[in-house]
């Protein structure tokens, strides 16, 4: 097998593609009316754990927008079906015993996120199928420190004073969590590599509640260990798969996040491309950054916006664009196709080429 669309992998692994990679976090979601029509008909966890349906969905903003990756459909908080821990989805995540005292966590269960969410794997592999390799196929998982956040406050939260009151007033306690917590992402990233995904996301969507002493303190070195442990997995007759990490809230966390030796650092929308550059280096592989806001504005601005982006992603070793988190469910979704033809049609730079003469 052979995918017909590498740009996104050859950008991850550092190369400069002819046009420039595409794709949008939460690309399969209800801003498409595909997706809500299958939705009228069943859940949201029933659609996660059903690998057919999954791999529909998936699919869906594929023939669509024209991206050149597909994301797998699930989401970051059905790992815990590993650990017996309940959540709801209302839409947003709503756990209805969060773990919060110490009897609490001790009595965590870790479990085989490759057995025990084996839907996942599932899903994974009829992802493959339904893509026929027409663009690779992203797996992905919420980053140590999202992941025990949700487990904590018991969903979303504002502030997220549960979790600043174990960091602070029993820090060896939430290290022992956020070590359990990155050993069994690792399996479970493993597990979708395995299954056949072609690279992976780690998603810190509220690394920003900290702030840097603390993020660099508590959390980067679970997320460390998360990344490498990823990146020593070498698939039985495949390349190593890249390692993406997107941390939102970074403008503040960048210089630190960029520390880790991801293959992607994903950039949120609280910074300017360029300056993002600036702080990680013209050496390493950004992903991002438009403000997914700007999709609700008209076409012309769309189009210059993302282009803008191109031109400031010129500087990096090489750029997949993106939003900068994920689209609004209010999104036309022909705006959403207007911004990846306005990314496919921006003028790049030249790939790097090896002089034969
Ligand atoms: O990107 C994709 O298209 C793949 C699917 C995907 C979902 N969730 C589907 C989903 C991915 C990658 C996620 C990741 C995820 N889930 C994150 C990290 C990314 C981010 O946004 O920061 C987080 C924090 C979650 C937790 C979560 N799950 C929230 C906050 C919500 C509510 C979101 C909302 O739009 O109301 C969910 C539910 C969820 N996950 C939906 C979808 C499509 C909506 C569920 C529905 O159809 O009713």
């Amino acid at each position: 097998m052979s995918l017909q669309n590498t740009s996104f992998l050859d950008a991850c692994r550092g190369h400069r593609p002819e046009r420039t990679p595409v794709w949008l976090m939460r690309q399969a979601g209800r801003y498409l009316p595909e997706y809500r029509a299958i939705r009228a008909k069943v859940s949201f966890l029933e659609l996660c754990r059903t690998p057919e349906l999954a791999a529909e969905v998936t699919v869906q903003p594929i023939d669509r927008l024209g991206v050149d990756a597909a994301i797998l459909f699930s989401d970051i908080l059905v790992v815990f079906d590993a650990m017996d821990v309940a959540v709801e989805f209302k839409p947003g995540p709503v756990l209805p015993q969060p773990v919060r005292t110490r009897a609490d966590i001790e009595g965590l269960r870790w479990g085989d996120p490759v057995a025990e969410v084996s839907y996942v794997m599932d899903a994974v592999r009829a992802c493959k199928r339904a893509l026929a390799d027409r663009v690779p196929l992203i797996g992905f998982c919420g980053a140590p420190f999202t992941t025990c956040s949700y487990l904590i406050e018991g969903g979303g939260s504002r502030d997220f004073l549960e979790v600043k009151k174990l960091i602070f007033s029993a820090p060896e306690l939430f290290r022992q969590l956020m070590a359990n917590m990155s050993a069994l992402l690792a399996d479970y990233l493993i597990g979708q590599i395995d299954a056949g995904v072609d690279a992976v996301q780690i998603f810190d969507s509220w690394a920003g509640a900290l702030g840097p002493r603390d993020y660099v303190e508590h959390v980067l070195p679970h997320t460390r260990a998360l990344v490498e442990r990823v990146q020593a997995h070498v698939p039985a007759g495949r390349e190593r798969v890249p390692v993406i990490l997107f941390a939102r809230g970074n403008a503040n966390l960048l210089a630190h996040t960029a520390t880790i030796p991801a293959d992607v650092l994903g950039v949120d929308w609280s910074i300017g491309m360029s300056e993002a550059i600036d702080i990680v280096g013209p050496e390493r592989v950004v992903q991002g950054n438009l403000d997914p806001g700007v999709l609700l504005g008209p076409k012309a601005l769309i189009h210059a916006r993302a282009q803008e982006i191109v031109a400031a992603g010129a500087r990096a070793k090489a750029h997949v664009f993106n939003l900068g988190h994920g689209i609004s469910r209010v999104t036309d979704p022909e705006h959403a196709k207007a911004m990846v033809d306005a990314v496919h049609e921006a003028p790049t730079a030249k790939p790097r080429r090896h002089a034969r003469l």
